[in-house]
């Protein structure tokens, strides 16, 4: 696979480069007359033909080029060049957020009349995306408990056509037996998609465990450093032809600036992502012996309902902790105001530490019965444990919680 890619890339197969993290540094697409280090950046909306007849084969496919940034782009081809290596996947196509990557996906794969499988716990936007807008196409959607997939052939039809899962899933780091679910779609013919944005190629490769295609919102840990939104889908190529015939005449291509900054930005990815798995794990750790927090989830944490799904399937836990404080919502938004470093946001997957609401924010969407189902409560809150040192991250939260802690001590007082 990867001498394939190699040779595709122009990369010489005899190279000794083998580890994926070394070719998401030394992957380089394109390179002008200057022979710059570092890959130029590509702002231009068409590129020229050398003849008519060269612009009448390129819209042929009979040769192999660019035509137009809606189409590709060498910052956009290096950055799938490199997303390809390290998900182990044939071809790819990038746009403009993950939610485009994830919507892509399945609007070029299936059609009205055809019916999706997932696993309950997914990002609130393809929650959205499942229940209100692929059903008003006739595309309907059933969701299995990722604990009881012993279930989930029950749930297949002959309309059935795509199972999808997020693994870990956000906020609730819940984790989905890929293996398990390959055996179920290769025996009813159906396509395997898994959203990887949580765990990363660094610690866990889906095509390793038979999937067809792997999203990402690349506005994460691909980007992070919370600058730019992105979104990638790589996989199998004869999937991908029919998802580039669709967002190529749809329009939802990544621009070739973001791309440029993905694809620097994968050169330290392996390095950022070690240092966010253990911070997470730490805290994860110092959190469990805290009295305000009534429980915590990391999928690395002995505890976890997964833990021996987690070690099989990931290399690590990743970089996101979810914890449940003790006095629900109130202590939980109390929690959140009396944090001095830690940022209050909606994103994740950034060097700085974030924390997130899911209830009030990310997931305020679902109602509140589907938010139980998924493990969401009033006191969830998720951090995104960023690259700062430990000890400055978890000294925030202490600070945090203890402020909490007094305030509900002094109104039990009060009271009393
Ligand atoms: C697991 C997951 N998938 C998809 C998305 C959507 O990505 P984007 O915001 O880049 O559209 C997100 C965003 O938070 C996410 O967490």
């Amino acid at each position: 696979m990867f001498a394939n890619l190699c040779a595709k890339q122009n990369i010489s197969t005899n190279c000794r480069m083998k580890h994926p993290e070394t070719l998401a540094i030394r992957t380089q697409t394109a390179q002008s007359q200057n022979r710059e280090h570092s890959v130029p950046l590509y702002v231009t909306s068409s590129f020229t033909f050398e003849s008519a007849e060269q612009g009448r084969a390129l819209f042929a496919d009979e040769e192999e080029g660019n035509i137009y940034s809606r189409y590709s782009n060498p910052n956009t081809s290096e950055f799938i060049e490199k997303m390809c290596l390290l998900e182990k996947a044939e071809d790819g196509f990038a746009f403009a957020t993950g939610m485009g990557a994830v919507f892509a996906s399945l609007a070029a794969l299936l059609r009205s009349g055809d019916h999706i499988i997932s696993s309950r716990a997914v990002f609130g936007s393809t929650h959205q995306l499942f229940t209100k807008i692929l059903p008003s196409w006739g595309i309907n959607c059933s969701y299995f408990d990722a604990a009881h997939l012993e279930l989930v052939d029950s749930l297949i039809t002959s309309q059935t056509k795509v199972m999808f899962v997020e693994t870990p899933s956000n906020p609730g780091l819940e984790l989905v037996d890929l293996g398990f679910l390959r055996g179920l779609c290769v025996r009813h013919n159906l396509v395997l998609i898994v959203d990887n944005c949580f765990a990363t190629p660094v610690f866990q490769t889906p095509a390793d465990f038979g999937a067809d295609l792997i999203v990402h919102s690349a506005t994460k840990y691909l980007d992070g450093q919370g600058r730019v939104l992105g979104g990638i889908v790589v996989g199998r190529a004869d999937l991908i032809a029919s998802i580039r015939f669709f967002a190529r005449h749809t329009g939802g291509a990544l621009s070739s600036f973001n791309a440029w900054i993905l694809s620097k930005s994968l050169e330290t990815l392996a390095i950022r992502m070690e240092r966010h798995a253990s911070n997470a794990l730490e805290l994860a750790g110092r959190l469990q012996k805290h009295e305000s927090v009534e429980s915590v989830k990391y999928p690395f944490l002995t505890d976890h309902p997964q833990y021996e799904l987690a070690r099989k399937q990931m290399k690590a836990g990743g970089g996101i902790v979810t914890f449940i404080i003790k006095g629900g919502f109130n202590a939980a938004f109390s929690f959140m105001d009396n944090l001095q470093m830690i940022s209050k946001s909606a994103n994740l997957g950034d060097t700085r530490s974030i924390v997130t609401h899911p209830a009030s924010t990310t997931h305020s969407k679902l109602s509140e019965f589907e938010r139980c189902q998924v493990g969401i409560e009033p006191g969830s809150l998720r951090i995104s444990v960023g690259l700062e040192h430990i000890d400055d991250i978890f000294n925030d939260i202490e600070f945090a919680l203890e402020k909490v802690a007094n305030l509900t001590r002094s109104k039990d007082a009060i009271s009393g």
